[in-house]
């Protein structure tokens, strides 16, 4: 799947919903399902800063409790409020890693519309899966 202005403009919408009263750095995903559905996500921010959910967790966790499994996502773009590109927190790219495909496109935009992509395994090599977990097999 390509990324497409489609993409970018969900994203930016999604982006708005973001609740961000402390850091002030708004976050927009865009989640996609290999079947057509679509999810947004934001940061929602907590004044107990740890319990703060970022915007690709927030979207996948939507998908995921409306019933989408792992292997039923077709890509994600993300976007931050700034002319940099970030790239997900650690947390996120284990969630990613729990849910999506290794080979699942990671879009990442910002506000000038420049967009870097990675797969989620170029996001966290090496990364720890329940494949680990099997450890008699
Ligand atoms: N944030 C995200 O939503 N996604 C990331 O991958 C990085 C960080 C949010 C969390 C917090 O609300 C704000 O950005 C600043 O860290």
């Amino acid at each position: 799947m390509t990324f497409t202005d489609r993409h970018f403009e969900e994203v930016r919408k999604a982006q708005q919903n973001a609740y961000a009263p402390y850091s002030h750095f708004k976050v927009g995903a865009y989640l996609l399902t290999k079947d057509g559905k679509a999810f947004h996500g934001a940061n929602i921010e907590n004044a107990a800063y740890p319990a703060t959910i970022c915007a690709e967790r927030s979207a996948l966790v939507a998908a995921m409790s409306q019933g989408y499994r792992p292997g039923d996502f077709a890509s994600i773009t993300i976007t931050v409020d700034s002319d940099v590109i970030s790239s997900p927190c650690g947390t996120c790219r284990q969630v990613l890693k729990e849910l999506c495909d290794d080979d699942m496109p990671v879009y990442m935009t910002n506000n000038t519309g420049a967009m870097k992509k990675r797969t989620v395994a170029e996001l966290l090599p090496l990364g720890f899966s329940g494949k680990d977990l099997n450890i008699n097999e």
